[in-house]
């Protein structure tokens, strides 16, 4: 039954420890990747709000071991570079935006949106011979109100949009960021566990699902499966949507996940859109990571289509609502470990080979453990 648990998983302390603990009697799988919070992968990273940042400000932010500064030139275009100043180290982020430049605040040396030193203002013999100096520059897009970076010089994909919208222009409403009790991998593969349908959420279908794996680093889930109607749950699913439920899971760069609930779903023989919620994530230092959640859709215009938008909005809040409340339960305390993996876990496995093959950003820095 839905409401069978009480939610008491708030209550409970984030602090990560469970990674330290019982590895004599219960060692831990180590993944190169999935869940290895020693390793940052190469995708989109949800840096503030568009807002943080306005027309010739800057900012610097840090994102695992790596402080990148982010600056909104006279032409309003958003640049993204690595913090500390070439010459000796200053943030660059206390700095002020000149034209299309950055400019340091200690001796005022000139940077471009490509990292480039331009100029050299109170040294200006230097310029000539100081015009190799170079700071890295990285892939900057805003979308979804939010400034995304991404973690490496060039990137591999372009930012997510859900499942059967990616030609299409979206508008999004941010619900907030939470800390989780895991590492963001562990909550993406929450999304691919089939088991956890019938023993976490009481509906007990049977999900058959086809994978496209791209070489960009993104890859998608198709899912889709009977409804069953043994239970109050399952019958008033059958009674709305029909026999059949699916929905696609996508992931980008082991950093982003999209889900569309009610992909093809009728209501009483109607079309109706999808449900698609979108976390970008960010790696706390302890291992644990914090996650920025937002409603996706289609962008509609005038007031008839921004209502129905913001129907679509308050039904994915409901939606979310519930399947976290029951969801939480499982993660306080939990050191997620992958000895024993059955069949029923295909799609899991299936999930922790990909995220296991994705590239690394150097933005991890040098383990030092
Ligand atoms: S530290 Fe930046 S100009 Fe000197
Ligand atoms: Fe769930």
């Amino acid at each position: 039954m839905i409401f069978r648990r009480k939610i008491k998983a708030k209550h409970r302390p984030k602090d990560g420890l469970s990674r330290t603990e019982n590895l004599i009697s219960q060692p831990h799988t180590k993944h190169r990747v999935f869940n290895n919070p020693d390793v940052l992968t190469r995708g989109w990273y949800p840096v503030c709000a568009s807002g943080e940042i306005l027309k010739n400000e800057a900012k610097s932010f840090r994102i695992a071991k790596q402080r990148v500064v982010l600056f909104r030139s006279e032409s309003n275009t958003l640049k993204a570079l690595d913090a500390f100043c070439p010459h000796l180290g200053a943030d660059l982020g206390n700095g002020r935006v000149v034209g299309e430049n950055i400019q340091c605040y200690f001796h005022q040396w000139e940077f471009g949106g490509d990292g480039c030193l331009k100029k050299i203002p109170c040294q200006p013999e230097l310029n000539e011979s100081f015009n190799k100096v170079k700071n890295l520059s990285y892939p900057v897009k805003e979308l979804y109100g939010h400034i995304w970076v991404y973690s490496h010089p060039e990137a591999a994909h372009s930012m997510l949009k859900p499942s059967g919208l990616e030609q299409s222009d979206v508008s999004a409403y941010y619900f907030g960021e939470v800390e989780l009790f895991a590492h963001h991998h562990v909550m993406m593969a929450n999304g691919v566990d089939l088991q956890h349908f019938a023993t976490v959420h009481d509906l007990d279908i049977k999900f058959d699902f086809d994978i496209d794996e791209n070489n960009d680093g993104t890859f998608i889930w198709r899912l889709k499966g009977k409804i069953p109607d043994d239970n109050f749950k399952g019958r008033l699913a059958r009674f709305l949507l029909g026999d059949e439920a699916e929905y696609h899971v996508k992931f980008g760069g082991g950093s982003v996940v999209t889900i569309s609930y009610g992909v093809n779903a009728k209501i009483f023989g109607k079309p109706v859109p999808t449900l698609n919620v979108l976390w970008g994530c960010l790696p706390n230092d302890n291992g644990l990571s914090r996650v920025r959640i937002f409603f996706v859709t289609k962008k509609r215009y005038g007031l008839i289509g921004r209502l129905k938008s913001a129907v679509l909005h308050v039904l994915t809040v409901g939606l979310l609502v519930m399947l976290r409340d029951e969801d939480i339960e499982a993660f306080p305390n939990m050191r997620f470990n992958t000895h024993r993996l059955i069949k029923a876990d295909t799609s899991l496995g299936r999930f922790i080979q990909l995220i296991d093959k994705c590239e690394l950003s150097d933005w991890a820095g040098i383990n030092d453990s």
